[in-house]
């Protein structure tokens, strides 16, 4: 990812009710004792979100980003743990808070075709959550001609199919759905992880003018730690389902105190060769092992067989989070 400057305004408003707060959240997938023995998806994740802010979502594949993402937004059940939108308990909210909920909390996914239909006209995808709500079609229409406009796409893509357009122009399609309903949380699921270089920093600024004109909070889920430092003002950092890191995107990306946080920056690429070839040393001066040459196991640091400092107590005791530095980290020797 090659955006070399992190747009961070819009500080957050630190006294207001949150937006979203999820608190010691768990997921575990699947029934019975075989579920329960199971490593949780999620496990005990909690992180704010204020108004007009955007808070960061990182971890490799599978550490449970789109659990999470899922879990706030209904279509995930919760195993323990609360989710709150502007201070009411939407936990296990049913279908009728759902609703309500609805256009004040959208997505957008990495694969557009999720939320476009490709036998309906980009004018009707567009329309449908406008059209729920009881807006009459000539004022929907006219509706998503503008917010067409604003994503930088033709009035007249309104008739056009999802297949006439690029995946770029597909994901403003998507973004265009999303934002329709003037919604105050949007959660972008690795929203520009199948585009292009140059077509996902397009993305990325169309997505930070749209939060400072509107004052929208995102959680922006990614799996690579640079995209997500080009929105977001505080990023949280997950493995296996826990929170290794949180804290100021500054602090986490910049001065990482977590040993993962530490692989994960010196694994995202960077533009210029030479400091690529500096972080490819570093990165393996750290001796941190691959994903792929561990296996799950529980109890004590969930990072623990990867981790080049790893002791005795790190198999034993899992690291609370305390602050260090002004980030909150999991683990015992940061
Ligand atoms: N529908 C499902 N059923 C069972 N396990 C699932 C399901 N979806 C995800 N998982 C598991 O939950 C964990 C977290 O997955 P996910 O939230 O998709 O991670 P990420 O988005 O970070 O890649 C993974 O171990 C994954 O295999
Ligand atoms: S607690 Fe131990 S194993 Fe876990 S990150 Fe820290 S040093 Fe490494
Ligand atoms: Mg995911």
């Amino acid at each position: 990812m090659s955006i070399e400057t992190p747009a961070r305004q819009a500080p957050a408003a630190v006294l207001a009710t949150p937006i979203l707060e999820v608190k010691d959240l768990v997921v575990r997938y699947g029934r019975g004792r075989k579920a329960a023995a199971a490593p949780a998806a999620v496990d005990r994740v909690s992180f704010t979100i204020q108004p007009g802010e955007t808070v960061g979502l990182v971890g490799e594949s599978g550490s449970g980003k789109s659990t999470i993402g899922k879990a706030i937004l209904g279509l995930q059940k919760v195993s323990a743990g609360s989710i709150s939108y502007q201070g009411k308990d939407t936990t296990h909210a049913g279908a009728g808070q759902r609703r309500a909920l609805g256009s004040e909390l959208r997505a957008v996914f990495q694969d557009p075709n999720s939320s476009l239909n490709p036998r309906q006209t980009v004018g009707a995808s567009l329309a449908e959550p406008l059209r729920i709500r009881g807006v009459a079609a000539p004022e929907a229409r006219g509706r998503a001609e503008a917010m067409l406009e604003r994503v930088g796409l033709p009035r007249e893509a309104v008739d056009r199919y999802p297949s006439q357009f690029s995946g770029g122009q597909r994901q403003r399609i998507a973004v265009a759905r999303a934002l329709i309903c003037e919604p105050s949380l949007v959660v972008c699921d690795e929203a520009v992880s199948a585009l292009d270089l140059s077509t996902q920093a397009q993305v990325l600024n169309l997505l930070a003018d749209l939060r400072d004109e509107r004052g929208l909070s995102y959680l922006f889920i990614a799996h690579d730690i640079s995209v997500v430092q080009f929105l977001a003002q505080r990023v949280v950092v997950l493995y296996r389902g826990q929170v290794m890191e949180s804290g100021p995107a500054a602090a986490v990306t910049e001065d990482p105190k977590h040993p993962f946080t530490q692989a994960l920056v010196a694994a995202s690429p960077v533009p210029r060769p030479a400091e690529q070839a500096e972080r490819r040393t570093l990165r393996e001066s750290m001796g941190v092992r691959t994903a792929s040459s561990v296996s799950a196991t529980p109890g004590g640091c969930p990072f623990r067989q990867r981790c080049p400092l790893a002791t005795e107590m790190c198999a034993t005791e899992r690291p609370a989070l305390r602050v260090v530095g002004g980030s909150d980290v999991a683990c015992h020797y940061a």
